[in-house]
């Protein structure tokens, strides 16, 4: 399957591409696309593996899914593939739980340092994997880009070994890419980062009682100006503008979230 153009888009390739994610969301048909519903069921074989071999995954997933879909209906983008995308992001977790922080239901341990550089692989190659294992069960092209990209080109928070450390450059401590090249990629990829580092601040800061919308605005604002400055949306113009605007219903659904509040009542899958 090849994702990524051949050659570096251009300026006009992306702002055509740009254009047309904009008219597609105007005249998307409102009913939902049929192909994504049978893959939005909680009770999806792949969605049982990881509720019970990586339940801490499951979880972050799940908030993953319902803040990018609340996120993208803000912009019009597709909310069913951020839904189904959110879910099955990090699918491939499932089998390596060990080397996910995440993975188990203590959420407060600390991560094991990576000592091998085949341990390092797979976290570094856990998108393409995740992609490769949506890909052999039939996911829509749509989703499995999305998967694909979640990471981008980012830098990976990994601690290492101090044996690896001194053998690892930090140029092998990012993820391969591709960056987003779509809108729903890069809503999936605030999402995801929005919901880690919400939770590494309320495991290591002092979280208010109650959560006021500045409060988790700012965070989640810290969040998307280092995925900016990052150059991750370089390959796909994803504007200021429609970034603020996500930004804002994140906030909104993490705070009602945060606050045992219905959040996501409003953007749940039509029932078939
Ligand atoms: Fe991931
Ligand atoms: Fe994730």
């Amino acid at each position: 399957m090849s994702i990524r153009p051949t050659r570096p888009p251009s300026w006009y390739d992306r702002f055509a591409r740009s254009a047309y994610e904009t008219l597609r969301g105007k005249i998307r048909p409102s009913s939902p696309d049929q192909r994504f519903l049978a893959f939005s069921d909680p009770n999806h074989r792949l969605a049982r593996e990881l509720r019970i071999k990586v339940p801490g995954t499951h979880r972050h997933s799940t908030v993953v899914s319902g803040l990018g879909a609340y996120a993208g209906r803000e912009i019009e983008a597709d909310e069913l593939v951020l839904r189904v995308a959110g879910l099955f992001h990090d699918i491939s977790k499932k089998d390596a739980p060990r080397l996910f922080v995440e993975a188990g239901l203590g959420s407060r341990q600390l991560p094991r340092p990576i000592g091998t550089v085949e341990e390092l692989r797979i976290i570094l190659d856990h998108p393409a994997l995740s992609a490769a294992i949506l890909q052999k069960h039939g996911f829509p092209l749509e989703i499995i880009q999305a998967v694909r990209e979640h990471h981008g080109t980012t830098r990976s928070r990994l601690s290492l070994t101090p044996e690896m450390r001194r053998h690892i450059g930090e140029h092998e401590l990012i993820y391969p890419g591709p960056k987003p090249s779509t809108r729903e990629s890069s809503i999936l990829m605030i999402a995801d980062s929005v919901e880690a580092a919400l939770n590494h601040y309320r495991r290591t800061n002092d979280w208010p009682a109650v959560p006021t919308h500045e409060f988790i605005l700012g965070i989640i604002h810290r969040v998307g100006t280092e995925l900016r400055a990052a150059a991750q949306f370089d390959d796909y113009v994803f504007g200021r503008f429609d970034q603020q605007r996500v930004e804002e219903a994140m906030a909104k659904f993490m705070r009602r979230y945060y606050c045992g509040l219905d959040v996501d009542s409003s953007s749940k899958p039509p029932m078939k």
